[in-house]
């Protein structure tokens, strides 16, 4: 079959099945000349990055409602930025979010450089985000490869090499699909088909529309692909959180912005981010329980302990912060978990 008749068959499924996502602009709409706002694209999807559409949708709500613009989330407070993003994991992401933007306004007069390359030289945005972006919101031909990408595409042309070694294959392959007519579409189009149709266990192969053409589907090995290469076992750390109040405040600390958890509001920690650390206070500190937590490489176990400073004590990290001065919602998720096993043990 040729390319042009895939990305044609492809572009008649999205066409009718296209997903419907708050940032999208559907398949109909686009043909009658409705475009994208690029800002808008590129936070979703900064968002969807190692994440999925449903857990990213409040996030872009929220995001969207309070900072309509790019120039709105230029002029926004770094802790409210974080503050938003909290709970979607790879605070990385906040970070280079706020970077970019800043850039856009300082260098390109709040608007967003209109190609690949020019959305490439923003500080923070990759070579995924820079074409998915270029693709979606200018219709430039430019090859998106995600997770589901890789998967249609080891699948389509039987790809036996593992990932990661494979990506490099599979973004050329994915490449050679790419068609002139239609490339935004297209984009959504493949990484729709992954999602729903091509997916990693029981692919529905019986109502895919690159049936015909699929290698592996002709192989009868389409669960098997793509193959991987066998992940290390993660080690496990362990460390310590300290929990302290002072009548109704609590003492949390905002951690450092590179490294893990970067930028973002926590409780003071020992023995487990590689910066050390110590109890925050000399106090009668009690032991109230566990948590754990896992992240991209290690799995981390957290001792909690809590205390009552007294007034007057000596705090050597950290900043009492009441109620309304921050909510359990605005912290990353570990010390989430942390807070809500502290205030269900601790009855004050
Ligand atoms: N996953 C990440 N970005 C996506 C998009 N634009 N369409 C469908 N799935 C996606």
């Amino acid at each position: 079959m040729r390319d042009a008749d895939l990305s044609d068959l492809l572009l008649d499924w999205y066409d009718r099945d296209a997903r419907v996502m708050p940032w999208r602009v559907s398949p109909h709409d686009r043909k009658a000349g409705i475009l994208p706002d690029p800002y808008r694209i590129w936070l979703s999807e900064v968002m969807l990055q190692q994440t999925t559409v449903a857990a990213v949708k409040d996030y872009y709500h929220r995001f969207t409602a309070r900072w309509p613009a790019v120039t709105d989330l230029a002029a926004a407070q770094d802790a409210d930025v974080m503050a938003e993003w909290a709970g979607l994991g790879y605070y990385a992401r906040a970070r280079n979010l706020l970077k970019a933007a800043r850039a856009v306004v300082a260098d390109h007069g709040g608007v967003f450089p209109g190609s690949r390359d020019g959305l490439l030289s923003l500080p923070g945005i990759g070579p995924y985000t820079a074409s998915a972006v270029a693709a979606i919101a200018y219709d430039e031909p430019a090859t998106v490869v995600d997770g589901n990408v890789e998967r249609v595409m080891s699948r389509m042309f039987a790809v036996q090499t593992p990932l990661p070694v494979a990506k490099a294959e599979l973004t050329t392959l994915a490449a050679s699909l790419t068609p002139d007519q239609r490339p935004g579409d297209y984009a959504q189009a493949v990484m729709d088909l992954g999602a729903t149709i091509c997916t990693p266990r029981n692919p529905a192969c019986g109502i895919c529309p690159w049936m015909q053409a699929c290698e592996a589907r002709q192989q009868g090995i389409q669960a098997q692909l793509p193959r991987k290469m066998a992940k290390p076992e993660k080690p496990v750390r362990r460390g310590n959180l300290w929990l302290a109040t002072q009548g109704q405040r609590l003492l949390l600390q905002r951690r450092p912005d590179k490294g893990l958890l970067g930028g973002m509001l926590g409780f003071p920690g020992d023995g487990w981010d590689g910066a050390g650390g110590s109890a925050p206070a000399l106090a009668d500190w009690q032991e109230i329980g566990e948590i754990r937590h896992t992240f991209t490489h290690f799995h981390l176990y957290l001792t909690l302990h809590a205390a009552e400073l007294p007034v007057g004590s000596v705090v050597t990290h950290g900043h009492f912060l009441s109620g309304n001065e921050f909510s359990g919602a605005d912290l990353p998720t570990v010390m989430r978990k942390a807070y809500d096993l502290w205030r269900d043990t601790v009855t004050r």
